[in-house]
């Protein structure tokens, strides 16, 4: 098995699951890693684990370091399963290993695992001396859950911030110079949509936070994917923009059809928009998933929902899209609504009910159609199309 080493001592001990498609509900079409580092100095530190199916994988990358009862602490920035499901194994063997969380972290520990750990509490600015080397851990709450840290490792100027500045995304290969930038780019973009949108004004919170500490930054080890070696500030200022709200000149189309009527109207307001100039994205749901459809959503202007009517409702996907989108709360974006209907019509109302009970900036024109699209109806759609381009460029 070849080393993956970060810096000297500093060696990555994850594993890649190249096989999940779906992350609880998040799409995974290139997989994942689970990303753990051990750190061997004259005491040794294991951070993060990994998901449980993966405990005997962990352990041997460690054995092949390191007798796992020389390791003195875990530290865990994040408890939740798919980094902290390995802890309980990995305690057996690391017998004598201190674990290191913040408060609410041991908390989640003693919640999911039981109470029977010795179990250090940390707080932002706490430093622990390894040695030649010190770890120093950043709270970082709700970035994703109440419990979660960074640790840096001062000497090294390596940021471990688990699942921030992560992508879903399994090779071979461990670091940004080493694949696709598009491909990594692309991924650390899914990523943030389907995961850190809703938490846009606490990253820029703590981005200034940790620009304000003057840490300087070599690499930055995530949790899940790629490290970032070669330029970690192309992650952060893309972090940057992307949680100030950061969109072009886009309109992405999201809808569902039954007998092809949504269809008409979706392509017919997808040329309206093009005409105009605006880059569009059109996404029939059951083609394509959630995931997909919030990447798409992150840097748009504007979003067009259309649904046929389905036992006086909207369809059941765009009901799971609206409900997700919710959940995910995209900021600064114009919504519009469309579709069609047999006879007592349900759909618009049912969208765009949910709609201003979210919250979303609701276009005042929205169009539905009854049975099939005729030459003035596809106008009308036509017209929206052009209409939204012309007020996201204003
Ligand atoms: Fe990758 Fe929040 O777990």
């Amino acid at each position: 098995m070849s080393e993956v080493t970060l810096a000297e001592g500093i060696h990555w001990v994850g594993v890649v699951d190249w096989n999940i498609r779906d992350f609880h509900g998040y799409i995974t079409r290139r997989g994942t890693t689970y990303n753990a580092y051990l750190i061997q100095d004259e005491k040794t530190a294991l951070v993060d684990t990994v998901k449980h199916t993966f405990a005997d994988e962990l352990l041997q990358k460690i054995c092949t370091l390191t007798d796992p009862a020389k390791i003195d602490y875990i530290i865990i920035n994040h408890v939740e399963m798919d980094h902290s499901s390995s802890l309980p194994m990995i305690a057996k063997y690391a017998k004598n290993a201190t674990i290191v969380a913040s408060q609410r972290g041991k908390d989640a520990i003693i919640e999911h695992y039981g109470p029977d750990f010795r179990i250090q509490v940390v707080k932002t600015g706490d430093e622990l001396k390894l040695g030649k080397r010190t770890l120093r851990f950043i709270e970082a709450p709700m970035l994703h859950w109440p419990d979660s840290m960074f640790t840096y490792v001062v000497e090294d100027k390596i940021l471990m911030p688990n699942d921030a500045f992560g992508q879903h995304l399994a090779t071979s290969e461990r670091f940004d110079d080493e694949v696709d930038e598009h491909v990594l780019m692309e991924e650390a973009k899914t990523y943030y949509a389907n995961i850190l949108m809703p938490l846009a004004q606490l990253i820029t919170r703590k981005l200034e936070e940790v620009t304000q500490m003057g840490i300087p930054i070599a690499m930055i080890a995530p949790s899940h994917g790629i490290i970032w070696r070669s330029d970690p500030t192309k992650i952060i200022k893309a972090y940057a923009a992307w949680s100030a709200g950061a969109a072009k000149n886009k309109i992405v189309i999201v809808y569902d059809t039954m007998w092809g009527s949504t269809d008409k109207m979706a392509r017919a307001i997808a040329e309206g928009a093009a005409s105009e100039g605006a880059e569009v994205k059109v996404l029939k749901l059951r083609a394509s998933d959630l995931t997909e459809a919030m990447t798409e959503i992150l840097d748009a202007k504007a979003v067009l929902v259309g649904s046929p009517t389905l036992n006086n409702g909207m369809f059941p996907t765009i009901s799971a899209f609206l409900t997700y989108a919710a959940g995910l709360k995209p900021k600064g974006k114009l919504w519009s609504f469309f579709g069609s209907y047999g006879w007592g019509g349900g759909a618009l109302k049912s969208m765009m009910e949910m709609a201003q009970k979210t919250g979303f900036q609701v276009n005042d024109t929205s169009i539905e159609v009854k049975y099939v699209p005729d030459k003035e109806d596809l106008k009308r759609c036509f017209e929206l199309g052009q209409q939204i381009t012309v007020k996201i460029k204003a």
